[in-house]
């Protein structure tokens, strides 16, 4: 193999884990990222996991001519997968403009500078949160979409109608979505995992701070939601999983396995698991009793979600295989390692 590819974001959390997968797999990685809420250290970690450095560009991809100048030097790139993006769901809220501009002109400016550049590959990195509120469980990738609860999610939704009118005016270029469920979990190593800055948005992170003593105590948003204990269902998927299915999703660009020219999958393990299950497992895996409270819920919460996995599986040739205590384990032990080697909070 040894084709190049373009990794936007791949200092961020999923990237990174996506970018030792590549370079497990032979291919020469290009990282884009303007360490806007990552750290060029992660460079070195990858180097240290895999033992070759990916080449760096510092690049703001809101910069339409800076883009373009970038991607210019790596014309003889066979695609881009494209993780640059800000995430934080409440945040998004309260910013929305921020989340707009960041979100779509990142990804427009790439799509423009690529498409110039004759490099005609793209993976997008979605999320499951363009199903909304979803009316029949497990999600197939057929249910239709909603207009998601948050700016965040709503950047998402309409970077797939960005990738599908695109698809449709330049039939050359390829584009695969891949609508993430709830990625958790980190690398083997310990060495690389997810870093939220400031006070964490999601559980995981926020769980195993509050176990590392940086946060007092877990709030549990709700527990009077239609479900087995009341607290809210997801699909948790392991981010090394998770990395696996870019990869594959990859082969299949470069096999030319593609029967329409935007794909879109699925990406979760198929089992949900309840805010309750995740602290118990939490506390089985680590042996340590977590400090939480009930409190009321989050606006935007869905009580449910879960994927369907069967096309992912059929097409792609992937499936997640690892469960939620090995999902939860790594999580922690990124954590522990990472404070102890540090003082950041
Ligand atoms: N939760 C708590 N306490 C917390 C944080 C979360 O009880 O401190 C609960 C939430 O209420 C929810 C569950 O844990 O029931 C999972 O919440 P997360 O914030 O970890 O994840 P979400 O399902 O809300 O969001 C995730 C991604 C989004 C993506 C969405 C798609 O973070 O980027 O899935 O469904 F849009």
């Amino acid at each position: 193999m040894n084709k190049k590819i373009i990794v936007t974001g791949g200092c961020g959390y999923i990237g990174s884990h996506t970018v030792i997968e590549l370079i497990k797999n032979n291919f020469q990685v290009v990282i884009f990222d303007d360490l806007s809420n990552s750290s060029q250290d992660t460079i070195g970690r990858i180097e240290s996991i895999t033992g070759v450095r990916p080449v760096f560009e510092q690049v703001d991809l809101k910069d339409v001519n800076h883009t373009s100048q970038v991607i210019l030097k790596h014309k003889n790139a066979f695609g881009v997968i494209h993780f640059a993006a800000h995430k934080a769901v409440g945040e998004s809220v309260q910013k929305p403009l921020d989340y707009y501009q960041n979100n779509l002109y990142s990804l427009l400016n790439t799509l423009k500078a690529q498409h110039e550049n004759g490099i005609q590959n793209f993976i997008f990195s979605s999320s499951a949160t363009v199903y909304g509120n979803p009316k029949s469980l497990p999600i197939t990738e057929n249910n239709q979409t909603q207009r998601p609860f948050s700016p965040y999610g709503n950047t998402k939704k309409m970077a797939e109608e960005i990738l599908e009118d695109f698809s449709k005016a330049y039939t050359d270029f390829s584009a695969i979505s891949l609508r993430y469920f709830n990625p958790i979990g980190a690398h083997e190593s310990g060495e690389i995992g997810e870093l939220p800055n400031g006070i964490p948005n999601n559980l995981m992170p926020y769980i195993t701070q509050t176990a590392a003593g940086i946060r007092e105590k877990l709030m549990v948003f709700g527990n009077d939601y239609d479900t087995t204990d009341g607290t809210p269902i997801r699909d948790y998927i392991h981010v090394v999983d998770l990395a696996k299915a870019h990869v594959k999703a990859l082969f299949r660009l470069i096999e030319n396995k593609q029967e329409q020219a935007l794909e879109t999958f699925n990406l979760g393990t198929g089992n949900g698991f309840s805010v309750m299950e995740v602290i118990e497992s939490f506390e089985r895996v680590s042996g340590i009793k977590l400090n939480y409270e009930i409190v009321g819920r989050r606006p935007g919460d869905v009580p449910q979600l879960f994927a369907a996995t069967d096309l992912a599986h059929h097409k792609l040739g992937w499936k997640a295989e690892l469960g939620l205590d090995e999902m939860i384990d790594s999580a922690w032990r990124w954590e522990q390692k990472y404070r102890a080697t540090t003082t950041a909070k």
